[in-house]
């Protein structure tokens, strides 16, 4: 049997704002089969929600294929369905008026179009609401409107865009467990369901297998199935232990710092968009008695309230500058951390200098130029451009930037805005 939907080898690129082209996506293999719920991780910008409108035949890819039970997809199709993060109703129009829509644009009759909205809407939990505005509804009521318009057409695929993360906590919990229950309950006439998300423990909730993807360009990187049966409960050993597996398989990119495999380091690294701060803030968190120097990755996402987004990079950072270290999903605080951590700002800053000046080539690189200039700066310039040889304009951009960052903080350069220029800490303050 064919599988619902097949992407083969495709890509997709989009013009910079240099007008240079960016790959978004590149060699993506995908299958969605009947009967089954994915999830898909990835960090920001690495091409999910691109990725979905392709899927659902709303823009083209640029290379490979696209299929929908067997066929070429030109276009929307009848049978596939999207969910957005940001419920895109129509201020003006009726809870029903919305729901109706998408029926409308297939030319269903008035009076069919009428009964099965009003199915929709109670099917999610809407009904009495049927003459309301937008407005007058919460959040979660929003977001129950958009399912109903998606499920209205009596989608084959559901394709759901952080359908949930734009609602407090309880209410996407809710909302989630009441779409599997529906979906369990064979109530839905969808057959199956992509659902991308940024909540590590939503992916194990709801997923018979969950997608990583990669960033630059974007791809399929790990997958890992489910086979627990539903419902799941979040806090049992099973669920938990499968949260943990999918940070290690997040993680597995990083490079273990206190392994006993060289780093090769490569001025193209790419740095972690990680911010001192909360850097600090997370060893000292990992330092303090209730981890005791080693934490498991969700407890810490819990313990500080970072989302799993804003952790990693945090993570892979203290790893790379050999803080703590990355081990299957734990994170640990190394000898050099613990120092850290007792020490007062000045040695701090001092670590930090030493560290970033060992293990982030580009910064050893910036450093030892600007020793060689008799006026201790340079323009940042030829360094971009030495990062654009192996990553795009944006992420070159990136990169400087929080070398830039870290480099002020260990002292070892710094950058003028007025003058665009970098320079050594004691020089370029005319
Ligand atoms: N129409 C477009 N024109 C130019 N660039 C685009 C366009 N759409 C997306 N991009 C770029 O493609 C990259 C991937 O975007 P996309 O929205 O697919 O990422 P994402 O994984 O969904 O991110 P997020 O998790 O933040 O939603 C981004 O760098 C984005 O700026
Ligand atoms: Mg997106």
């Amino acid at each position: 049997m064919n599988p619902l939907i097949e992407l083969k080898q495709v890509a997709k690129h989009f013009q910079s704002a240099d007008g240079s082209a960016r790959t978004v996506l590149d060699q993506v293999d995908f299958r969605l089969e009947a009967g089954e719920i994915v999830a898909l991780l990835g960090q920001s910008g690495s091409g999910k929600s691109t990725l979905l409108r392709i899927m659902a035949g709303l823009i083209p890819a640029d290379a490979g294929e696209v299929h929908y039970r067997g066929l070429p997809l030109f276009g929307p199709a009848q049978g596939i369905a999207m969910v957005f993060q940001s419920f895109a109703l129509f201020p003006w129009l009726t809870v029903q008026q919305n729901v109706e829509l998408g029926l409308e644009a297939r030319g269903v009759a008035a009076d069919e179009r009428a009964r099965r909205a009003e199915a929709a809407i109670a099917l999610i939990g809407l009904a009495g609401f049927e003459g309301a505005l937008p407005r007058e509804l919460s959040g979660g009521m929003r977001q129950r409107v958009g399912l109903a318009r998606a499920l209205v057409t009596e989608p084959a695929v559901l394709l759901m865009d952080e359908a949930f993360s734009a609602l407090d906590v309880l209410t996407g919990e809710r909302l989630r467990n009441e779409i599997l229950e529906l979906w369990q309950g064979g109530q839905m006439p969808t057959q199956a369901m992509l659902v991308v998300s940024h909540n590590i423990e939503e992916a194990v909730m709801m997923a018979d297998r969950v997608l990583i993807f990669s960033s630059n360009p974007g791809r399929v990187r790990a997958e890992l199935p489910i086979s627990l049966p539903r419902p799941r409960h979040p806090d049992s050993p099973e669920v938990r232990l499968l949260i943990d597996e999918v940070y290690g398989l997040m993680t597995a990119g990083a490079k273990p710092s206190g392994s006993t495999e060289p780093m090769r380091p490569h001025l193209s690294d790419r740095l972690p968009a990680a911010d001192v701060g909360h850097m600090e803030s997370l060893l000292e968190l990992l330092a303090d008695e209730r981890f005791a120097g080693r934490a498991d990755l969700p407890q810490l996402a819990e313990e500080s309230e970072l989302v799993d987004e804003a952790l990693l990079p945090l993570a892979d950072a203290l790893n790379r500058l050999g803080l703590a270290q990355l081990e299957r999903g734990d994170l640990l605080i190394t000898p050099l951390g613990q120092n850290y951590v007792d020490g007062d700002h000045e040695f701090r800053r001092e670590i930090f200098g030493q560290q970033l000046l060992a293990h982030v080539p580009i910064a050893a690189f910036i450093r030892h130029s600007l020793e060689q200039e008799p006026q201790g700066q340079l323009r940042q310039e030829p360094f971009l451009k030495l990062l654009r040889e192996s990553m795009e304009t944006h992420e070159a951009e990136r990169v400087l930037k929080v070398a830039v960052e870290w480099a002020r903080y260990g002292e070892v350069f710094e950058y003028n805005f007025h003058t665009g220029m970098i320079h050594l800490p004691e020089a370029g303050e005319s």
